[in-house]
């Protein structure tokens, strides 16, 4: 097998609630016009409920069993190139992180913790902030995952001050080179 077989083109977009996968995972679609694959919608469109109801419903164990057999699904696709957009709980799980680090190149979007809750506030789709604790809760999760998203990511993209369009021109340009000399 050769290199561009075991390196699928696929970009892959993880990172904390609010640090914009989601948008920058649009404009890359747009940009390159590859599809947009975004498991949290991919999962809502399969079970047929909002994450909310999902986690108020099932429990958030059952979200992450949809997340893992979502990502595993989507890892059983080869020859694609996709743009696959997380929710910012899929490190949780080792085998996650193992597939998503096969699935392609790995970005890991960063944001400051103002700026998370900032962001996050706006509106209750994300059912571990409905607390009035949500700041404190961003505080220990992100402790908690700043080591998964560091292992599991090819690239880290602080995008602090830079605009959606900005950040998906640095990956991008890093992704090119990414493919054309895989690890
Ligand atoms: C979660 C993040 C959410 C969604 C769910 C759980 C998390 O996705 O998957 O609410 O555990 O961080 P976003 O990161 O797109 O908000």
């Amino acid at each position: 097998m050769n290199h561009q077989e075991a390196t699928p083109k696929n970009i892959v977009l993880i990172g904390f609630m609010g640090c914009g996968k989601s948008t920058v995972g649009r404009e890359l679609h747009q940009r390159l016009g590859y599809r947009l694959m975004d498991i949290d919608h991919i999962i809502e469109e399969t079970i047929g409920k909002k994450i909310t109801e999902i986690f108020r419903e099932m429990g958030e164990q059952a979200f992450r069993e949809f997340e893992t057999i979502q990502l595993a699904e989507i890892s059983k696709q080869t020859g694609v190139r996709h743009i696959i957009s997380t929710g910012g709980g899929i490190v949780i799980r080792p085998e996650n992180r193992t597939l998503l680090r096969k699935l392609g190149y790995v970005v890991w979007l960063r944001a400051p913790e103002d700026v998370i809750f900032e962001r996050t506030s706006r509106n209750r789709d994300r059912p571990l902030l409905n607390s009035p604790d949500a700041r404190e809760k961003i505080s220990s999760l992100l402790a908690e995952r700043e080591p998964w998203y560091r292992e599991t990511a090819h690239l880290r993209v602080d995008t602090a001050g830079l605009e959606s369009h900005e950040v998906a021109t640095g990956i991008l340009e890093s992704a090119r080179y990414f493919f054309a000399h895989p690890a």
